[in-house]
């Protein structure tokens, strides 16, 4: 069975943003021990679930790149990798137009599948994905993310594994990038304001708003 993903977001007790990234990452949301361990923990729910069926793993680019590589090595069922390319563009965040820049080469008819992504926002990108995965009628999808932004959801879209339920804030870090920066941080962290709110940086992204970046997947 399925485990629920947690719907409570846990008050996690804050670490100290590592002196070089003090002016861009205002707080550590999640440290490289706490990632570590919740990865372990969900290589063993995944292990539950497939019960040594072998299975695909479809992993979307890039922002999954730190998680699945930390969490395939956890898993001990047989099992073959793939990757889809997905770019959101459009006016600002919110047009949800996706447009692949990998498509998938592994057939997964009849098979067992693991959605994996970053993190699970508006639900846009998983919803779109999923409809394409199952037009190619898998035996089943699972999906995996290692955030949720629960408060943010627009489509009807869950997680079968969560990492971590995070509130609605900006994050970097750990595969996950701001104009392609900050994907190496071994942590995840809430992105500073100021970095989107000045006009240079922002400019970093055409035909974004001087905002809070919404949800744009860059592959
Ligand atoms: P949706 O809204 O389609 O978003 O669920 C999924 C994709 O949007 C990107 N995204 C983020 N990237 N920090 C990021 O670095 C964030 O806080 C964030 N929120 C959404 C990400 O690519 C994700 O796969």
């Amino acid at each position: 069975m399925t485990p629920k993903p947690a719907t409570v977001i846990p008050r996690v007790r804050s670490r100290p943003v590592p002196a070089r990234w003090q002016g861009e990452v205002e707080h550590v949301l999640f440290s490289d021990r706490q990632i570590a361990r919740r990865v372990r923990e969900l290589a063993t729910e995944i292990e539950a679930e497939f019960q040594d069926r072998e299975l695909v793993i479809v992993s979307l680019l890039n922002g999954t790149v730190m998680f699945l590589a930390d969490l395939i090595r956890h898993l001990s069922l047989p099992l073959r990798l793939d990757f889809m390319g997905v770019s959101s563009y459009g006016a600002g965040t919110e047009s949800g137009e996706l447009v692949y820049t990998k498509e998938l080469r592994l057939d997964v008819r009849g098979r067992d599948v693991l959605l994996v992504d970053d993190i699970l926002d508006t639900g846009r990108t998983l919803h779109k994905v999923l409809a394409k995965l199952r037009a190619l009628k898998p035996r089943r999808i699972k999906t995996c993310v290692l955030l949720d932004k629960v408060a943010r959801r627009v489509e009807k879209v869950q997680a079968d594994f969560v990492g971590f339920p995070i509130p609605d804030h900006f994050v970097v870090g750990y595969g996950l990038d701001y104009a392609e920066r900050y994907r190496n941080l071994p942590f995840v962290g809430v992105l500073h304001p100021r970095m989107y709110q000045t006009g240079a940086d922002a400019a970093v992204i055409a035909g974004r708003p001087a905002k809070k970046p919404g949800t744009r997947k860059s592959a």
